[in-house]
């Protein structure tokens, strides 16, 4: 067996699954707040053209996926991000993944060169894949800790010179999970001269870039970040795209990378072994989903009456307020976050993930402890009593 395999943490929802083992909640009708599965309907459109392509099971797709969809893709980036028109070639900057997680997994596979002192950098609290790719990879996961103190935000000026040397990825996550975070293009361009400085790449996972609460200022990407400094062929830049939470659509597993063209040909050779080309069908849906904004404009609209009557309800007893982007609340909680999650289900029937299960010392602290991830995903009434029942599970701490 692959020794690394050892290494490999429970996923926080076992963790989860075992703090609740001895609660018994009175209150009638659970909400789960846990996990960010997006649950807003799916757009007409998209199943429209899964019931019109059904016919297309029967073929094998190309791991490159259709040029219509890496069309879709380009004039979408081109469009969010307002790249030049020359900025992305549909034949050599973007391939389709099936869904951003395996993508994010198998990037490290692809691109870490087996040293015995490679690096994987990555937040604290963090997606836990990012952690897995490191460890799967050959490499060392290397917490960048974000902290409330630093608006949750990763200060690039904290990381040493040496760990620069080593490192060969690093993972940034914007808007961030669950701390909902934006990286400023500001930021993005420092990290970017650091990447040509010590050569490693950037795997950008902005797959909540399109939750975002005020229409004219979208959160930054790297693409545009790269753009802007000079980087016009995305040297050492990649990102990651989703239409799981843009367009309710996390089952069927479509998402993109695109930057760098020598990296994006390395990680097709990869592909085309790893084998999770896209399904045809799925494909087809993609550029339906792609090409239309007016669903996810409707999308985030629902998120913003979310976030309004949630906080409304929650600010009288806690410090709250509206995250910079993305459907988390991150809540530093008056109480440890274990005993908080555990409690506040056995009392209020409500499940919330202790922020310490996403997050590992570092630097001689957990940037998770003492905070709950709340995942809006619930409809708006769901969510309003999960609210309702937090505080009065909150107001029982006073
Ligand atoms: C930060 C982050 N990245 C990536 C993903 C994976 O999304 P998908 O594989 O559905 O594109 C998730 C899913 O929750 C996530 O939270």
């Amino acid at each position: 067996m692959n020794p690394d395999l050892k290494k490999l943490q429970p996923y926080p929802f076992e963790k989860l699954k075992a703090l609740k083992a001895d609660c018994s909640p009175n209150v009638e009708g659970h909400i789960a707040l846990s996990i960010g599965e997006p649950k807003h309907d799916a757009p007409e459109f998209v199943l429209d053209s899964i019931r019109n392509n059904l016919q297309q099971i029967n073929r094998y797709p190309l791991t490159k996926g259709r040029i219509e969809l890496r069309n879709a893709i380009v004039s979408w980036l081109r469009a969010r991000f307002k790249l030049s028109d020359s900025a992305l070639d549909a034949e050599a900057n973007v391939l389709p993944v099936a869904g951003t997680r395996e993508a994010l997994f198998s990037f490290a596979q692809c691109f870490v060169e087996r040293k015995t002192d490679a690096l994987i950098l990555m937040p604290n609290p963090f997606y836990q894949i990012y952690e897995g790719a490191a460890f799967l990879s050959g490499a060392e996961p290397c917490f960048y800790n974000t902290i409330k103190e630093n608006s949750y935000l990763p200060d690039f000026d904290c990381i040493d010179e040496d760990t620069w040397q080593r490192c060969q990825i690093i993972y940034i996550c914007t808007p961030g999970n669950p701390t909902g975070s934006v990286i400023s293009k500001r930021q993005l361009i420092k990290l970017i001269r650091l990447s040509q400085q010590y050569d490693f790449i950037i795997a950008s996972d902005e797959c909540y870039s399109e939750i975002y609460f005020d229409e004219n200022s979208p959160p930054a990407g790297l693409l545009e970040a790269a753009e802007e400094c000079g980087n016009t062929d995305f040297t050492n830049c990649i990102v990651f795209h989703s239409l799981s939470k843009r367009s309710n659509l996390p089952g069927m597993r479509s998402g993109f990378v695109a930057g760098d063209k020598q990296l994006i040909k390395s990680y097709l050779l990869y592909r085309t072994y790893h084998g999770c080309a896209m399904p045809p069908v799925h494909q087809l849906a993609s550029i339906a989903a792609w090409n239309d904004e007016t669903h996810v404009r409707q999308n985030r609209q629902l998120y913003i009456e979310k976030f309004a009557a949630v906080i409304d309800i929650l600010k009288p007893v806690i410090n709250v307020s509206l995250p910079d982007a993305g459907f988390y609340l991150w809540l530093n909680t008056p109480v440890d976050d274990e005993i908080f999650a555990r409690d506040l289900y056995d009392q209020q029937n409500v499940t919330v993930l202790p922020g310490s299960y996403l997050s590992r010392i570092s630097n001689g602290i957990n940037p998770g402890e003492n905070h709950v991830r709340l995942a809006l995903v619930a409809p708006l009434d769901e969510c309003i009593t999960a609210a309702n029942r937090i505080k009065q599970y909150i107001l029982t701490l006073n």
